[in-house]
């Protein structure tokens, strides 16, 4: 007689699996604030600031992310981003991330923002920062998350552009710690912006860009000889050259992974097929983060359990060493680093 009652030996271990990914401590190092905009909250903008939308519904904006490319998703990306007019706005977006932030159990997070998406449209420079960093200071209060901001050009836009940005942020310099590169990578190597960078570089700002998502590894090592960079956003495409692959490890040079962004924007074609576990393989110091989570079905827990559930290479000691390394790989002090490095450790000897 067979016992129908039985549960099935492989289901309660996903199940724990998933619980530990879900409550382990985490940072999230690889967020577009404006890529957290949910369609709901773009509509209700849209309504607070008497702006018109290329769609009917919610549902029919939803539609329409399906994207081919880095190219197709952020033409709809700077769109939705029309909504945001005011100091309350930014702040809305960003508290909106927050509350998903700590339901994930993130303790940090620096978030990328584009101030070039707003300035171009006419809204004043201090209206982003301010209403972000108020936000950040939130989330501190409410939520115990330690918040920071990094600035990022468009490197579809000019090198001149990014120099005037960055001299229209200074008066808030203090709101942020870093600068950026995002937007179209393909075309737009990093030594187009090598002079704007050192210029960040000698304010004393941290600097990290995107590269190998859509680009191949010379863009990679185009960051790290050119710009200097101390984290590369994103890097899978590091994968297709060993000798790079080597360089990075041994710098501890961490990679921004973002699991969904990628099978989403076709840089994979399958989840299966994810580089991840070749990178920890590697010894990398690779993290799991969510890019734009309101474009690419989830946040960051999403993401990591998207990977996990595709990836049979990946089970308890990747999620330990994926945790440690986004706390390894943030600009936040040591002290800060070592208390939720324990805190990991005490969630794991528990579990
Ligand atoms: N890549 C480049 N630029 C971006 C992205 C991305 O995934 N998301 C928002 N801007
Ligand atoms: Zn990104």
């Amino acid at each position: 007689m067979t016992d129908s009652l039985a549960p099935a030996p492989a289901q309660p271990d996903r199940a724990a699996l998933h619980a530990l990914l879900r409550r382990m401590p985490k940072a999230e190092l690889h967020i577009h604030i404006e890529g957290s905009l949910e369609p709901e909250l773009i509509f209700r903008l849209a309504a607070r600031n008497g702006v018109a939308l290329a769609y009917p519904s919610v549902a029919a904006l939803r539609a329409a992310y399906a994207f081919t490319d880095l190219q197709s998703f952020l033409d709809i990306y700077y769109a939705g981003a029309g909504v945001l007019l005011k100091e309350a706005d930014f702040f809305d977006m960003a508290h909106a991330y927050f509350e998903r932030a700590a339901a994930d159990h993130v303790v940090h997070a620096e978030l990328f923002f584009d101030p070039q998406t707003h300035t171009e449209r006419g809204v004043p420079i201090e209206a982003v920062i301010l209403g972000l960093a108020r936000a950040c200071r939130r989330a501190q209060a409410e939520f115990g998350i330690s918040a920071r901001l990094i600035l990022c050009f468009l490197r579809h836009l000019s090198e001149e552009a990014a120099f005037a940005t960055l001299e229209q942020a200074l008066p808030w310099r203090e709101h942020f710690v870093g600068v950026g590169l995002d937007s179209s990578e393909r075309g737009h190597p990093p030594e187009k912006f090598a002079r704007v960078f050192a210029r960040a570089g000698a304010l004393g700002l941290h600097r990290v860009a995107h590269a190998g998502e859509e680009g191949p590894p010379a863009y990679i090592e185009g960051a790290l000889d050119v710009l200097q960079v101390e984290r590369i956003d994103h890097g899978v495409r590091c994968i297709e050259s060993p000798a790079l692959v080597q360089r990075l490890a041994a710098l501890r040079m961490p990679l921004t992974v973002c699991p969904l962004s990628n099978v989403k924007l076709r840089v994979y074609d399958t989840m299966a097929g994810h580089s991840l576990p070749a990178l920890l393989q590697a010894g990398l110091c690779a993290t799991v983060n969510s890019d734009d989570p309101a474009y690419f079905g989830g946040y960051v827990n999403d993401n990591y359990i998207a990977a996990f559930d595709a990836l049979p290479q990946l089970g308890r000691d990747e999620a330990y060493r994926l945790a440690r390394n986004s706390f390894e790989a943030s600009f936040a002090p040591a002290a800060d680093k070592a208390r939720w490095t324990a805190q990991l450790d005490a969630v794991f000897a528990s579990a």
